[in-house]
């Protein structure tokens, strides 16, 4: 077998260390629709406390809420008009600290979403900057002449991440101006050190107030071609992953220029100057993993801590593709580097619609999610299976699919490729759904909650699957308590099985730690029972105790599990291991029964 992440122990000073990050499990909340407790139908930071109880049960140790700073709510949320406040919508500075409180308490962490490339064009900066040339914040922003006579024409080809050209013609002052996204959301001039100095203020601001870290949205295009030479062409007429460009129009120029990876390195030296504990930095960046690689550092881990690996929901949800994906993964974020596993977020569609709804594959893609050698990233809704949402487009939120509505169809499919299907962003970012009752526990049933809530939320809710054991609220559930309590899977190291020892859609892994504790996860990708071939003792080194900790299937038993040849059943997910020392069954549906049984033999383990 292969050794993809040989050990380097030094690096993980312990369960509890100080490289916390490397071994923990986020979860993102949208803040608009989590939980509103004010009766105006939009979430706010006082519904989130009211709910870290659910998360901490549900064994969720990191929180990361995208912005609910003071904003027009044009890109809702992502285009601030005041870095160093809270919206009154959402709450206030004071119901923050009790919010990170209560975060602390229950000895969870909380990441802030920062918008570093782009203000509102409602900031006071940018008012400012655009008031005339002269203005002293003129050069806080990428302003630039034209061409053509009265420069009527943009000063390049750069197009925008949406598609259309990234300049703006701002008449008032003849020239152009740079937005990497939306028109309203102008691209900060960070070759200018004042906005560098008052935006890393900014970040000293709630690091002082003690937050646990930042996920920096769309950091690879903060810094353009300062020469603002054309992009180049390319014969990609649609998008990938691993390359933005589109339209026969590379993004060369204005997204992961090198001087973004230095910049890495200087939001990672000023978040080193907090310890106890570390802060963590993880950037929104897109491109191929071994270019993003260059945020997180090329020869050592001195760039930001992690970057989202977008690549994992673009592959077919097939064997073969994973086990490509996972070596990739590896190879380019070996120790001392640790790669991300995300599936969705409120820019893309539901992963439980993806899988076709599914629940036999999304419990498959659970296990493999939380078994991976690292770090998951779980979208609010996520672990009781929420749906995309149909929303009519008269209810449109979204300034993506608005911005959109302008442009000819012909182009819409295009740019539905490049955002992986999701153009209308909205279908992911409808309210949680609670509990059946009406507006599903989101808001008070009297008001209409901002965005209409999916009618499946009489059936499917967190309070029904709570109490069920076969529900994917406790596959979830159950498998993040093994992750917590297993070394191997929070911080060993990853083989995977020889592909020509395993039958065609399954895959394998075992994750192991050099104190002896070993993993084994199986995942069969087919619809059918899929025959291991052998038995699966012989997977595992021998010595200690074999154990069968998870299956996602109700009629596994370890009854002969390790002696004679094993049959794996439809999309089921298969977690054994051999410990120094016994440990208790935990497999689904029985959860409920077997849980105190459980945890008392947990608790007799060696940390
Ligand atoms: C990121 C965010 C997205 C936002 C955009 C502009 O991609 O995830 O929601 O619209 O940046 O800030």
């Amino acid at each position: 077998m292969r050794k993809l992440s040989p050990p380097s122990s030094s690096l993980y000073t312990g369960i509890m260390g100080n490289a916390w990050w490397k071994e923990t499990t986020v979860y993102q909340v949208y803040p608009r629709s989590f939980q509103d407790t004010t009766g105006n139908g939009v979430g706010d930071l006082t519904g989130i406390i009211s709910r870290l109880d659910y998360l901490q049960e549900l064994g969720i140790e990191t929180l990361w809420i995208s912005p609910f700073y003071p904003s027009p709510q044009q890109d809702l949320g992502y285009d601030i008009s005041d870095y160093c406040n809270v919206s009154s919508e959402y709450g206030s500075l004071e119901i923050f600290d009790r919010l990170l409180k209560g975060v602390h308490e229950r000895g969870m962490k909380l990441v802030l979403d920062m918008v570093l490339n782009h203000t509102s064009n409602h900031h006071p900066w940018f008012l400012e900057s655009e008031s005339s040339r002269t203005s002293p914040k003129r050069d806080w922003y990428v302003w630039k002449d034209g061409k053509k006579p009265e420069g009527k024409a943009p000063p390049n080809n750069w197009r925008s991440m949406i598609g259309g050209s990234g300049w703006h013609y701002h008449r008032h002052t003849g020239q152009w101006y740079w937005a990497s996204f939306l028109p309203f959301q102008p691209d900060l001039n960070y070759r200018n050190p004042e906005v560098k100095q008052e935006m890393f203020k900014v970040l000293r601001f709630w690091l002082d107030r003690g937050i646990d870290g930042f996920r920096l949205d769309i950091i690879g295009s903060v810094y353009e071609d300062p020469l603002f030479r054309d992009n180049p062409f390319t014969w990609k007429l649609l998008p990938d992953e691993n390359n933005s460009g589109f339209l026969f129009r590379s993004h060369k120029r204005t997204q992961n220029h090198p001087d973004n990876f230095s910049f890495a390195r200087e939001l990672r030296s000023l978040v080193d100057e907090y310890s106890s504990p570390e802060r963590l930095l993880i950037g929104e960046t897109f491109g191929p993993p071994d270019v993003l690689r260059s945020y997180c550092g090329r020869n050592k881990p001195d760039g930001l801590h992690l970057v989202f690996l977008f690549k994992s929901m673009a592959i077919p949800f097939k064997a073969g593709p994973f086990r490509k994906l996972i070596e990739e993964f590896e190879t380019t974020f070996h120790e001392p580097f640790i790669p991300t596993y995300v599936f969705s977020n409120h820019d893309r569609f539901r992963r439980f619609s993806v899988l076709g709804e599914d629940i036999r594959k999304a419990k498959l893609n659970t296990v493999l999610q939380l078994t991976l050698r690292g770090v998951p990233f779980i979208y609010y809704g996520e672990e009781i299976g929420m749906r995309q949402g149909r929303i009519p487009p008269k209810d449109t939120r979204d300034a993506v699919a608005r911005y959109i509505g302008t442009v000819p169809p012909v182009k819409i499919r295009l740019i539905n490729r490049l955002n992986n299907g999701a153009v209308q962003r909205d279908g992911c970012r409808t309210p949680m759904q609670w509990d059946a009752s009406a507006n599903a526990g989101f808001t008070v049933p009297a008001e209409e909650a901002w965005m209409p809530i999916n009618d499946n939320s009489v059936w499917v809710n967190a309070a029904e699957q709570r109490d069920r054991g076969d529900s994917l609220y406790s596959c979830y559930k159950e498998l993040l308590k093994i992750r917590a309590d297993y070394v191997a899977l929070r911080r060993g190291t990853l083989e995977l099985l020889p592909e020509k020892e395993l039958k065609k859609e399954l895959l394998g892994y075992i994750r192991s730690t050099s104190e002896g504790e070993n993993v084994l996860v199986l995942l069969n990708f087919s619809s059918r029972k899929r025959p291991l071939g052998r038995s699966l003792s012989g997977f595992l080194p021998p010595g200690g105790t074999q154990h069968l900790l998870f299956s996602t299937d109700d009629d596994r038993t370890s009854e002969n599990l390790f002696e004679g040849p094993l049959v794996l059943h439809p999309y089921e997910g298969l977690i054994v291991s051999t410990a120094p020392q016994a440990r208790t069954t935990h497999h689904q549906g029985q959860a409920r029964s077997a849980s105190g049984q459980y945890e008392s033999s947990i608790a007799q383990l060696p940390q």
